[in-house]
């Protein structure tokens, strides 16, 4: 999978180079860019934002810088290939595994990370007669700028590209993967500051473990997300 990043904080993404995104890139699975937006800022100052039309607290970044660094993503990608323009701003639709799940099987990604109020409305328009365009929200809540979320993501959608994760079926039982939470785990030892382990797990009946387990899932998500309940 091809990803771009078009940034003004490149630095922000350098844990993309950690763990197992990092080893992915190097073993050709992951094909990732970052791109400095201010490369596309031609004026001594290298500005990428501007005072709001209209007033209003804050900047707005500017359509020209954007413009021009879309203009060269799609110019060095292959005839006729776009990437799925994704740009994350607390106002847009839920990233959800169902989300990663979707944009994992996608050839070509790119993450536009907006700072300040937000990129000019324009940038958004053009962006999306060229190329399939979605505004994604990590959650409800406002970060400071699109390189966490975009660090997030990534790690989301990455990990589910098939050869990124070594045991594939810890992929199979996780929380979010069915709409349950995941069930609690133990290791060794057996007894820890006189908390015992659940003795059904030492009972080598592995009926019983993946019904307590089932259970312990329920219970869970009772308790901390009756919402997935209800769907
Ligand atoms: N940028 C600022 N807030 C955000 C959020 N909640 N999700 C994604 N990107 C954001």
């Amino acid at each position: 999978m091809r990803l771009d990043v078009i940034t003004i904080f490149p630095d922000y993404l350098a844990p993309l180079d950690l763990s197992l995104i990092g080893k992915a890139r190097r073993d050709g699975l992951i094909d990732l860019h970052v791109h400095d937006l201010r490369e596309h800022a031609h004026d001594r100052h290298r500005t990428v934002d501007d005072t709001p039309y209209g007033g209003g607290a804050g900047m707005v970044m500017k359509p020209e810088p954007w413009g021009e660094a879309l203009d060269e993503l799609v110019g060095n990608g292959a005839e006729g290939q776009v990437p799925h323009l994704i740009i994350p701003g607390p106002g847009g639709i839920p990233f959800t595994q169902q989300t990663a799940r979707d944009l994992a099987t996608e050839p070509w990604l790119a993450f536009a990370c907006g700072r300040y109020e937000g990129i000019d409305e324009r940038v958004y328009e053009e962006a999306a007669a060229r190329m399939p365009v979605s505004v994604i929200s990590l959650g409800d809540y406002v970060l400071n700028g699109g390189e966490v979320a975009v660090l997030a993501m990534v790690e989301a959608i990455a990990r589910l590209i098939p050869g990124v994760i070594g045991n594939e079926q810890s992929l199979v039982e996780e929380s979010h993967e069915d709409g349950l939470l995941e069930y609690p785990v133990y290791t060794k030892p057996a007894t820890w500051r006189g908390r015992e382990v659940p003795e059904i797990l030492l009972s080598g009946n592995h009926g019983a473990i993946a019904e307590w387990r089932h259970e312990q899932r329920l219970q869970r998500t009772a308790a901390r997300r009756p919402d997935l309940l209800s769907d």
